[in-house]
């Protein structure tokens, strides 16, 4: 009875059930918009007639079905179709876009039908409309020849998606014409012939969807001018050749699939080095021959690399360490050599990592039984050998796989390995002091015991000193003081953990639900003489060690605070269980539990090794200069983790020759 009513708008809501008729006969309607509910039904043939002032149509997101009323097209004023998401079946009106007004004209997602060359008339038709913007017709059930009055439509156009049908023809060449589009999606069909060159005149590109056709040819040079791509999804073609060296001045580009086509040669640096590539970057199923590059190492933003399944060769680049970001790594099924390289460690938020199926030899590196995100570790079909770690991720049968290796020892028992002849010298040493410590009768025979096992240790570690000597490369990413300064609460008393002449430290919490990390912030006063070198040293040391008995650095600091004055901070693993210091003299009664003799011996252990470590595995060795409980935190295993590298001390005592050893 609203005779005037102009705007209706009833989107968004939990309707249901059939759209009232009356509601369309209200003839002085200009908005009709009742898109995200649940409505079905189909809609009156006459609507063009009952609705004749209509300038948008939206009903997106329903269940409406039956055919779209062909009498919409006699509807003068009519600017904007959104149908998309419902259930509307048989042929588009031939005539949709004769009143010239068109804008927006969005119909994928339903079951519209095309087969005929005069099914697809209502395309010559939006010829007519200058400033039609969009045009979606993906996800329908249209096939037969796409007609070449696709590139007859308004230079205006921003958008064009016809992917998921069943179209054939090629991309015309007049594609080129809308300079303005952002999105060009043709994936998904039966498409034929090559792309055309002139796609790349199409500069304002986001977009470019080809994927799943039947395209051959090269892929034009001029892919690399369209300068705003974010995603160029070409996978699943026949298209051949080589990938275009000129695909390196995406700069935007974020996403990279190039998979199941038949790309040769090798991948161009250029093409590695797109360092905004931040979702994916799959060459996976091509041709491709040659070394990945070690430029490889400067996509720091991406989680997701697939280059598995082609024919790459040489050794994995140790820079592939550098891809921080990475979550599935796939360099299976290529010609790859060499070890499986120690930069890897850095790779600590894998999920998936699949280098089966090459020829790498070597062990299987001991860090990954360390990465607790990784689902699935398939280390298959090559040539690995030695001992298989048997802790962490490797006690977990459904995580790894490690077949058809060779020369493989020890691990879990579900992997049915022989024994190893010897174990790993810091293993052999703990299980022999485990065994003194349960079986040796009393007190002066196990400080003996120790003493030999100890003695062992050493001398057998001896042997591998040179190991793990490689520098590691810079991993951290620096944090601003702004984010600090929020993860502390301002630096907050409550958050205050510790204070000593270096500074102070607190806890800080990061990132948000599941993502949340709590760390150790250790802020440096820069008042105190020699503070900054301490500071330079700590992070030099720090940035080249990485051991699960030292205190693990996340990330540093080094900005200038909200006064404006000089800040440094370290961003320090947070280590629950507070010091040894503590544990052995707590200033109330009952605070802490004195520590049993066991858990004292596997102390010192834990220090040993870490010691250990800095003094022959690292070169130049580190010589630590403050063992003492306070400096000795522990987690919740009771596991000790050494701290402090060089703050505390005026002196910087770090050795710099060789000499010591
Ligand atoms: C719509 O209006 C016409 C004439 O104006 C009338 O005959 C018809 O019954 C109306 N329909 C509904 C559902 O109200
Ligand atoms: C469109 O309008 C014309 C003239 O008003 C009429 O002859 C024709 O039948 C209408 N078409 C549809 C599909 O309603
Ligand atoms: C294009 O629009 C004109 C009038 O604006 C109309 O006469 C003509 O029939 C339309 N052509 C098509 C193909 O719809
Ligand atoms: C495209 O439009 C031009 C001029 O408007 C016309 O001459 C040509 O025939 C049209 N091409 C197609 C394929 O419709
Ligand atoms: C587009 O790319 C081609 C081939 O790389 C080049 O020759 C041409 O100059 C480029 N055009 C523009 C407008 O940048
Ligand atoms: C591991 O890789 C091999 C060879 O590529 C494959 O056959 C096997 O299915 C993979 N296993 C898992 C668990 O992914
Ligand atoms: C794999 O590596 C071994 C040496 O480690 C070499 O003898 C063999 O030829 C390689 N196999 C292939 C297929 O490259
Ligand atoms: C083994 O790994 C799978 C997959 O990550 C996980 O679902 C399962 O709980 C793990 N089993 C054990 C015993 O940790």
């Amino acid at each position: 009875k609203l005779t005037n009513l102009r705007f209706l708008f009833l989107g968004t809501n939990n309707l249901q059930g059939l759209i009232p008729p009356v509601l369309f006969n209200m003839s002085s309607l200009e908005r009709f918009d009742f898109e995200s509910n649940q409505l079905s039904g189909s809609l009156p043939q006459d609507i063009g007639s009952t609705l004749p002032n209509l300038k948008e149509f939206s009903l997106f997101y329903n269940k409406f079905k039956g055919q779209i009323p062909s009498s919409l097209s006699n509807i003068s004023s009519l600017e904007r179709i959104v149908l998309h998401g419902n259930r509307f079946h048989g042929r588009i009106p031939s005539n949709i876009g004769q009143n010239g007004c068109l804008t927006v004209f969005v119909l994928g997602k339903n079951e519209l039908q095309a087969t005929e060359s005069r099914d697809w008339d209502f395309l010559t038709s939006l010829a007519n409309c200058s400033s039609l913007s969009t045009v979606d017709l993906q996800l329908n059930n249209l096939s037969g020849i796409l007609p070449n009055s696709i590139s007859n439509l308004s230079q205006k156009l921003e958008t064009l998606q016809v992917g998921g049908n069943q179209i054939a023809g090629h991309i015309p060449t007049g594609i080129g014409r809308y300079y303005k589009l952002t999105v060009l999606e043709f994936a998904d069909n039966l498409f034929t012939g090559t792309i055309p060159s002139d796609i790349g005149k199409l500069s304002n590109l986001r977009n470019l969807f080809l994927f799943q056709n039947r395209y051959h040819g090269e892929i034009p040079l001029s892919l690399g001018n369209m300068s705003q791509l974010n995603k160029l999804i070409l996978s699943n073609n026949n298209l051949e050749g080589s990938i275009p060296a000129t695909f390196g001045n995406l700069t935007e580009l974020i996403s990279l699939d190039l998979s199941s086509n038949l790309l040769s040669g090798q991948i161009p640096e250029e093409v590695m080095s797109i360092s905004s590539l931040a979702v994916f970057l799959n060459l996976s199923n091509n041709l491709l021959d040659g070394p990945i590059t070690p430029h490889v190492g400067q996509l720091v933003n991406l989680a997701i690399m697939d280059l598995s399944s082609n024919k790459l060769s040489s050794a994995i680049p140790n820079t592939l360490g550098s891809c921080i970001e990475l979550q599935f790594l796939y360099l299976q099924g290529n010609l790859l050599h060499g070890q499986i390289p120690k930069e890897f460690m850095a790779l600590r938020g894998l999920e998936e990592l699949d280098l089966s199926n090459n020829n790498l030899s070597g062990p299987v590196p001991e860090f990954l039984e360390s990465f607790q995100l990784l689902k699935n570790l398939n280390l298959s079909f090559n040539q690995l050998s030695g001992p298989v770690p048997d802790t962490g991720i490797f006690s977990n049968a459904s995580i790894v796989s490690l077949t058809s290796n060779g020369m493989l020892c020890g691990g879990p028992v579900f992997f049915h390995f022989p024994a190893c002849p010897y174990l790993a010298p810091d293993k052999l040493a703990r299980h022999k002091l485990i065994h003194i410590l349960v079986f040796t009768v009393v007190g002066a025979f196990i400080l003996l015991g120790v003493c030999i096992a100890t003695c062992c240790y050493i001398n057998k570690s001896r042997g591998d000193a040179r190991q793990g000597q490689e520098n590691i490369p810079e991993m951290f990413q620096r944090i601003s003081y702004t984010e600090l300064h929020s993860a502390t609460d301002s630096f907050s008393v409550e958050n205050l953990v510790g204070r000593g002449s270096f500074g102070s430290v607190y806890k800080g919490t990061f990132g948000s639900g599941a993502n949340l990390i709590t760390a150790a912030v250790k802020v440096l006063d820069v008042q105190r003489q020699g503070a900054t070198r301490s500071f330079m040293s700590e992070c030099n040391a720090l940035k080249r060690i990485r051991h699960r008995k030292l205190v693990k650095v996340i990330t540093v600091c080094d900005s200038l605070d909200h006064s404006g004055s000089q800040f440094k901070a370290l961003v320090l693993e947070f280590i629950p269980n507070g010091s040894l210091d503590k544990w052995l003299h707590p200033s109330t009664e009952g605070e802490f539990q004195t520590p049993s003799l066991m858990q004292r011996l596997n102390i010192a252990l834990d220090v040993a090794e870490a010691l250990e470590y800095l003094h022959h595995h690292i070169d130049p060795p580190i010589v630590h200069c403050d063992v003492k409980p306070s400096n000795i935190l522990l987690d919740d295993n009771m596991v000790a983790h050494l701290g402090d590298f060089g703050l505390l001390h005026q002196v910087c005592c770090f050795l710099l020759t060789p000499h010591f050893q």
